[in-house]
């Protein structure tokens, strides 16, 4: 795959091994959710691609919809602010959540969208992410359906960007910028 000027990729999570661990993650909701009927959230941009894999591996009646959060734009540093730019379609009373992430780092968005929905009236809320950047936490979050964990750096591909490019790519990998201007925090 073919890196921005200024940008190179290297593998971190082959394909592969993602398409396996999604397969198991799919098979555990299945068996966690069996007779329960399930509404999956996706929060997009970034588990888009995750989500598309994730619901063929799930057996079972679902519906899905998806909310969109302020997110760090053509920067690798969090602002911290937290903001709901397209809420859910659905109602929550009385329904099964789980909320389907592409990586938790600070914590922040999780922790904002898990309260949200619990306030909603949901029955339960789990949350599965297919990544986990636990050394750059700030506020706790319970992850219930882990994919991997994965060093502090910053990380494209498998529906996950840099200023909007990379989603496309099928691994996941580290991005590494050599420009001056723009930092990433790997
Ligand atoms: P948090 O609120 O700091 O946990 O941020 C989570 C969001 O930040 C994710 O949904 C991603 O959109 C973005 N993000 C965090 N780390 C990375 C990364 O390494 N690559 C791409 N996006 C990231
Ligand atoms: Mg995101």
């Amino acid at each position: 795959m073919q890196a921005r000027p200024g940008e190179s990729l290297e593998v971190l999570l082959p394909e592969a091994d993602i398409q396996a661990r999604v397969r198991a993650l799919g098979e555990q909701i299945s068996q966690d959710y069996e007779g329960k009927p399930l509404l999956l959230v996706g929060i997009l941009r970034g588990s888009f691609v995750f989500l598309g894999d994730l619901i063929r591996c799930v057996d079972g009646l679902m519906a899905v919809d998806f909310m969109a959060i302020s997110s760090y734009g053509a920067s690798t540093q969090s602002s911290g602010v937290v903001r709901i730019l397209k809420d859910l379609d659905e109602e929550l009373q009385n329904r099964h959540v789980v909320v389907v992430e592409d990586i938790v780092d600070t914590g922040l968005t999780l922790n904002y969208i898990y309260s949200q929905l619990v306030a909603r009236g949901a029955a339960s809320v789990a949350i599965c992410t297919l990544l986990d950047k636990p050394t750059r936490r700030r506020v706790d979050v319970h992850i219930d359906y882990l994919g991997f964990q994965i060093p502090d750096e910053f990380v494209v591909g498998y529906g996950l960007d840099f200023d909007e490019y990379y989603r496309n790519l099928p691994n996941v990998c580290r991005l590494k910028i050599h420009r001056p201007s723009k930092e990433a925090n790997g």
